[in-house]
């Protein structure tokens, strides 16, 4: 089932894929809102910009989020004063809340019409000890100059112990301010290619070479916007940085819905905003976020969430179930800035850790800073060649087996009996000759196998029965049950077996 917002927004931008050799002053890899801003600003300044995605235009992430527009990211004040200081964390809330300004100033220019309103935004708690932690935020955050209260009666129809506020956040409709951006880049001039996957970028003397769809993008400067980058060395993010998936669905009451948007402070997460749907409004409800590969059910995801909301809403009506994943750092603070330190020139903006809204654009801002050679107050916050903490030393050695992994066959007998313990419309992993072969059988029993090794740097896949495809637990890339890539940072698909049985 697509995103509410993707289903509201199908007749996009008309958009070509590349089909020649071309040239610009920027090339940015990846059109969701991070890509997509960044274009916006620098296309508006008068850069001549190109913008390709492997896909449509913002239907990843951005195209799958809840779209809070807020710079209260669960309670992140304390643990940043805790960690970096207070200098760091009041740049940390500063650049945020510039950010819902900046938004808000880019839909007022540009006329989009994207449903921005206003809300409070509040992390709630039901738990003893998140209480606590909820009273020392307040303290961290008025500290920074912001005006936070503790409230112990919201508005969304629960019990809780007492909840922080933030005022005037906000919250949207990211597709259509997406899509409202692609139009006033193109208006600057700018180009946009869908269905136009980069694969390589190689460094000249005075410029950059993106390979795509066989053929050239030649540009000084490059801006990795495709969320986790398929580049691992140099930069080496795979090392710092994991994906985490969580389950959204939009549901529909008789009830009145509420003011405010809403995130518990304890595990499993529950998050709350409502959305304009024709003349009424929604629920959007998600949460249950987990490290992406874990292996995923019905029972497990969507049918949690909608026992959930019958408890406050009897009546709801589901009309949309989604899941998307983002990229999480390890220290909880996004990597922006210079690629590498060895790419001079290639710039990027990832790890938003589930708040992509306002990061994304502070993402924007500090990189087309750097491409004007100007200076951002905020840069040294996200420094993105912060080296440390790095997330796991093995898959320093794994990277370099990673050429071993070719496949050495492509037909395979497997005896009718292991095939057995598989059942209809759903996968496993089996393992023949020595050879782990994942299969999947449809409905009907039509067999598909593919090889369940990463081609992003080798990890064994775990079959997910929700969605039917293999994902991958190191760093998240996803494949479909016949092996395509569908989800970054891998870009080429899984080799297949033919079966013999
Ligand atoms: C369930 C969920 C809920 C969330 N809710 C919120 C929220 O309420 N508020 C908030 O602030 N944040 C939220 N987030 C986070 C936010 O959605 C993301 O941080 C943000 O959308 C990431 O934007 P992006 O532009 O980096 O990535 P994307 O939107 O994924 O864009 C990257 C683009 O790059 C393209 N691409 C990838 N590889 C290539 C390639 N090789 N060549 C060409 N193109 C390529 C992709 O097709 C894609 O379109 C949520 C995240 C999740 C998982
Ligand atoms: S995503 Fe990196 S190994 Fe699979």
């Amino acid at each position: 089932m697509d995103s509410y917002w993707i289903d509201s927004t199908k007749k996009s931008i008309n958009l070509d894929s590349l089909k020649s050799d071309i040239s610009a002053d920027v090339c940015i890899i990846g059109a969701g809102i991070f890509g997509l801003t960044t274009a916006y600003y620098l296309s508006k300044s008068g850069f001549n910009v190109v913008v390709i995605d492997k896909y449509n235009i913002g239907e990843k992430a951005s195209g799958h989020t809840t779209a809070k527009i807020t710079s209260q990211h669960g309670l992140i004040y304390t643990y940043l004063i805790n960690s970096f200081g207070v200098d760091f964390a009041k740049k940390y809330l500063q650049a945020n809340q510039e950010a819902i300004s900046n938004i808000k100033n880019i839909i007022d220019n540009e006329d989009i019409d994207c449903d921005f309103e206003y809300q409070n935004n509040f992390v709630y708690t039901n738990d003893q000890n998140e209480l606590n932690n909820i009273k020392k935020e307040v303290d961290s955050v008025n500290l920074l100059g912001l005006d936070a209260k503790f409230v112990d009666n919201i508005d969304l129809p629960i019990n809780i112990l007492g909840a922080i506020e933030f005022p005037n956040q906000a919250q949207f409709h990211p597709r259509k301010y997406m899509l409202g951006l692609a139009e006033s880049i193109l208006k600057n001039n700018g180009k946009i290619f869908n269905h136009t996957t980069a694969i390589k970028v190689e460094k000249n003397i005075n410029s950059y070479t993106t390979f795509a769809n066989d053929n050239k993008i030649t540009s000084k400067y490059v801006v990795l916007a495709c969320h986790y980058p398929f580049i691992n060395i140099p930069g080496f993010y795979f090392t710092k940085m994991y994906q985490d998936t969580s389950y959204i669905i939009g549901v529909k009451t008789k009830n009145k819905l509420f003011d405010g948007m809403y995130i518990n402070a304890e595990s499993p997460t529950f998050s709350f905003r409502t959305a304009k749907y024709n003349n009424e409004k929604i629920l959007l409800f998600g949460g249950l976020g987990h490290k992406t590969g874990q292996g995923t059910t019905f029972d497990s995801s969507y049918g949690i969430l909608e026992k959930e909301i019958k408890k406050i809403y009897p009546d709801s009506q589901v009309l949309y179930r989604w899941n998307t994943r983002d990229c999480i750092t390890l220290d909880k603070v996004p990597y922006i800035g210079v690629f590498s330190n060895l790419m001079p020139n290639m710039y990027i903006g990832t790890g938003f850790n589930k708040w992509g809204m306002t990061s994304s654009n502070v993402a924007a801002n500090i990189v087309c800073d750097g491409i004007k050679g100007k200076d951002n107050k905020y840069s040294s916050v996200f420094s993105s060649t912060r080296m440390s903490p790095i997330k796991n030393r093995w898959e320093m050695k794994n990277i370099l087996k990673e050429s071993s992994y070719s496949l050495l066959i492509n037909k395979i007998k497997i005896a009718p009996d292991k095939l057995s313990n598989i059942k209809n419309n759903s996968g496993g992993i089996i393992e023949v000759d020595g050879y782990k072969v994942g299969i999947y059988k449809t409905l009907d029993g039509e067999i598909f196998a593919v090889k369940p090794i990463c081609t992003h740097l080798g990890c064994l896949l775990a079959w997910n029965d929700l969605d039917k495809t293999w994902d991958c637990p190191c760093h998240g890339s996803r494949f479909d049950y016949t092996g395509k890539n569908i989800y970054d940072p891998a870009f080429k698909n899984l080799d297949t077996f033919d079966i013999n049985t």
